[in-house]
């Protein structure tokens, strides 16, 4: 039997859609699988963004809480300053009240004594020879408002007041311990050996003139202490006798009279001992003048040269006294090797006093 053709065409038409139909099939199932695949990678993604939404919400609470505890602190802080502040000032106070009534006794004290001498006298007993010291502050009284001649006269003033105070200050020593300490980064000062005040109450009159600054004096006023480490014997020997007491009684006179009181403080011990006071953080590095005027004796100037430059801040003066003395000499040496001088004089007129800078 023939084929018949036209049969023949539509069978492999027929086949070929089958074959047609398989394959897009195959296709779509291809896809399908691929779809899926797809579906399962996006439900991962999701999955995975849903976990880092999660751990970003953790990390900005945990960030949250801690600037919160930054606050806090802060706030805490600033409660703690203020808290320092008001403390700092509260002592202060009670520093200003103390040198106030420390001036206050030994003028109590003087009007006693006169008292007594006025009984002694009435009772017709032999008049007492008074030492200079004690004078002094009489005179001083009877300049008219010397408190008021400070603050208006400025340096002629503060020098004919230094003609009636006890001591061994140059007026041109008081003029430069004057000019240093109005200098406007002068605030604190040390002077190692008051006696009567001389050369403390420039630095004093200078701080009291621009509103701002305190000297500490350190001075224990004791015949024992002054000879404690020996000078030469003539020295030693006035030094054991001169009335500290009244030496004293007439510093803390001009002080009050001088109304400098805000301006001056007082430590009544020994340099040595006044050494840790400084070293503690409220003073430390803070010191911007020191003058050395306490003990000559070799070891005594050579230890307070050494120490209280140690104390002194970077940039801030030394002045070293009486360095014509042959017992101050090794200590003058000691300074010109560690400190930059910056003025030196030496004699009887200006004075023997060297002034440094430290490095
Ligand atoms: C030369 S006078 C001071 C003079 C005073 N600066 C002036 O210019 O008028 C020395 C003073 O140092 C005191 N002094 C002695 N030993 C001392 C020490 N270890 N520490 C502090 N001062 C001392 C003495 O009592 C004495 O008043």
């Amino acid at each position: 039997m023939k084929n018949d053709p036209q049969l023949s065409d539509s069978a492999t038409a027929a086949h070929d859609l089958e074959r047609l139909l398989r394959l897009r099939e195959q296709t779509i199932r291809e896809r399908e699988t691929v779809t899926r695949e797809r579906e399962a990678e996006i439900e991962r993604l999701c999955g995975l963004i849903a976990q880092k939404d999660q751990e970003i919400k953790a990390i900005q609470s945990t960030l949250a809480e801690r600037e919160q505890a930054i606050v806090e602190r802060e706030t805490a802080n600033r409660e703690r300053e203020a808290e320092i502040a008001r403390l700092s000032e509260i002592v202060a106070r009670r520093e200003d009240e103390i040198t106030a009534l420390q001036a206050l006794l030994f003028e109590r004290e003087r009007t006693l004594r006169q008292f007594e001498a006025h009984a002694g006298q009435t009772q017709a007993q032999p008049d007492q020879p008074q030492s200079e010291a004690e004078t002094v502050p009489v005179n001083l009284m009877s300049l008219v408002d010397p408190a008021g001649a400070l603050r208006e006269g400025g340096l002629d003033s503060l020098l004919k007041i230094l003609d009636r105070v006890d001591g061994w200050c140059t007026a041109n020593k008081a003029a430069k311990l004057y000019e240093l300490a109005s200098s406007p980064d002068c605030g604190l000062a040390v002077e190692i050996g008051i006696f009567g005040g001389k050369s403390l109450l420039p630095v004093a009159a200078a701080f009291a003139r621009k509103g701002a600054g305190v000297i500490y004096g350190v001075e224990p006023w004791e015949n024992a202490v002054a000879v404690e480490t020996a000078t030469n014997d003539v020295n030693d020997d006035w030094w054991r006798k001169i009335d500290l007491v009244a030496i004293k009684r007439n510093f803390f006179g001009h002080v009050q009279r001088l109304q400098l009181e805000k301006h001056v403080r007082v430590l009544e011990i020994p340099s040595d001992a006044a050494i840790p006071v400084f070293q503690s953080a409220r003073y430390a590095d803070k010191i911007d003048l020191v003058h050395v005027d306490g003990a000559h004796s070799v070891e005594q100037s050579v230890f307070d040269c050494a120490y209280w430059l140690k104390l002194l801040r970077s940039g801030g003066h030394l002045v070293l006294d009486d360095i014509n003395w042959p017992s101050v000499a090794l200590a003058h040496e000691f300074l010109k090797s560690t400190a930059i001088l910056t003025y030196s004089v030496s004699n009887d007129a200006e004075g023997h006093f060297s002034i440094f800078r430290k490095p």
